[in-house]
């Protein structure tokens, strides 16, 4: 099947600051909560990254090339505001001007996310999404970066506020790095929309004339059977996953369904439920009605099946399979059906996940104005076969093969009704990677990272392709 695209949808690749910038301890940026514990781990460091902070344009220029027509980036708010709030560092602001002005120059249309996973150090210590100070920190920068780059048409608040949280508090990848922690997991998600939502607010008062969304990890969750049992450990791990932020951010009022759910996860675990007030929930209402778009993160599903044993340690945040976070809390146990290929980091690949979760959001949200696949991509181990010159392209066919069918979905979904607007491909180059280093490779560009050159894979002009015709070959 060749899915097709209409003619305004836009073809793009992300990244994030931590994870392509490099340069951390470069023109004054403050330190955030990834060093001191990267530090401690001794495994690998966010330094070279992909260099971004110096190789920038040549990536903008590589963009254009190979018909990447916009890039999701995130600013790295300890840049800006080296302490996350008081002095700010010009050097930092500069260098965004910089970075906007190249993707001007090379027709790269820039998406920007204020809060990737990089929390200021500072900030992290005194609670982080857990501390109100944080809160009025982030509305603050939010606030200072709108005036001061009206180049940016297209902002972004948080990048996957449940994966942060749960990884900080429930799975514990993420620093302060705690486990089974539900109640600050969900008053962390909470917080977070709640910031989230002042920011979309002011930033509508400040009627700038520019689009403002939020972006989600939505893995869709299956139930493994038809049995009543496995069907209601899918909708718990469906509430933690999906289902209350959805509610928080596109609807702006949890459900009653879905807040019986979370009580009852935080009730097995003799935890207590998340806290809101009227005010809190009067604001999710209001951004909710002025939100300009969703975004869509990808890559797999999960399927749950109810589990009867004593809770189990064995996870590791990333949903992958045989590793549930939710074995831990009694909520389920993933298991993965037969037939379903996975990748080399054991992620279930299944397309039509992509498209039930367009699905849901076009048809239980209607609110929803217009959705962006933020993130969808496949991790690879990929190597600079041995003499490369600067001509080598590096083939990298599975990628290829997952791209086709994800964007097929996609294709699909639209199809069936969803109004979806645009595609990003985690990522643009190869970055550094939050749990696994420099091993794993997204990029539609490699990057040898001792050397920082950049070679061409064979992705790059399947992608060109289908950004200069909107039809996926075959
Ligand atoms: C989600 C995150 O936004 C990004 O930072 C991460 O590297 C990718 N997924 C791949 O796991």
């Amino acid at each position: 099947m060749n899915g097709t695209f209409p003619k305004d949808f836009i073809f793009g690749g992300a990244s994030a600051a931590y994870q392509v910038e490099g340069a951390t301890k470069e023109d004054g940026k403050g330190r955030v909560l990834w060093d001191d514990f990267l530090e401690k781990q001794g495994r690998f460091s966010p330094d070279p990254a992909a260099d971004f902070y110096h190789h920038y344009d040549e990536d903008l220029a590589l963009s254009q090339k190979y018909g990447v027509q916009a890039l999701r980036l995130s600013i790295a708010w300890s840049r800006i505001f080296p302490d996350g709030d008081g002095a700010v560092e010009p050097r930092g602001v500069a260098y965004y001007h910089r970075v906007f002005a190249a993707c001007k120059e090379h027709h790269v249309e820039p998406f920007v996310t204020l809060h990737h996973f990089d929390t200021p150090e500072k900030l992290h210590e005194e609670g982080d999404w857990l501390s109100q100070h944080m809160l009025d920190a982030f509305v603050d920068y939010a606030k200072f970066c709108f005036k001061e780059f009206p180049e940016v048409k297209y902002w972004i608040t948080i990048n996957e506020p449940t994966s942060m949280a749960v990884q900080q508090y429930t799975s514990g990848t993420f620093p302060p790095a705690e486990t089974g922690r539900f109640d600050k997991t969900f008053q962390a998600e909470h917080n977070q929309l709640v910031a989230h939502a002042r920011i979309v607010n002011a930033y509508k008062e400040m009627n700038l004339g520019g689009q403002i969304g939020i972006v989600h990890a939505l893995q869709t969750v299956y139930p493994y059977s038809d049995s009543p049992a496995d069907q209601h450990a899918a909708a718990l791990q469906d509430a933690l996953e999906n289902r209350l932020y959805l509610d928080g951010s596109l609807a702006g009022v949890y459900a009653p369904e879905t807040l019986a759910l979370v009580q009852e996860i935080v009730d097995k675990n003799d935890e207590p439920m998340f806290k809101t007030t009227p005010e809190e929930l009067a604001e999710l209402k209001l951004a909710a009605t002025q939100l300009d778009f969703v975004g869509v993160n990808n890559y797999f599903s999960k399927w749950l099946k109810a589990y009867a044993g004593a809770s189990e340690t064995h996870h590791n945040g990333t949903g992958a399979k045989g590793t549930s976070v939710s074995r831990l809390h009694g909520i389920g146990e993933e298991k993965l059906p037969e037939g379903i290929e996975t990748t080399d980091w054991d992620w279930p690949i299944y397309p039509r996940g992509m498209h039930d979760i367009l699905m849901r959001i076009q048809n239980d949200y209607p609110l929803t104005k217009a959705i962006y696949v933020t993130e969808n991509g496949i991790g690879l181990k990929e190597e600079l076969p041995a003499g490369a010159t600067d001509d080598t392209v590096i083939p990298d066919p599975k990628r290829i093969d997952y791209l086709g069918k994800y964007l097929n979905a996609i294709a699909d979904a639209i199809k069936d009704g969803a109004n979806v607007k645009g595609y990003f491909i985690w990522s643009l180059q190869d970055q550094f990677s939050w749990t696994n280093g420099y091993s794993k490779r997204y990029g539609l560009f490699f990057v040898d990272f001792p050397t920082q050159k950049r070679y061409i894979k064979q992705s790059a002009s399947w992608f060109k392709q289908v950004s200069d015709t909107h039809v996926i070959p075959d």
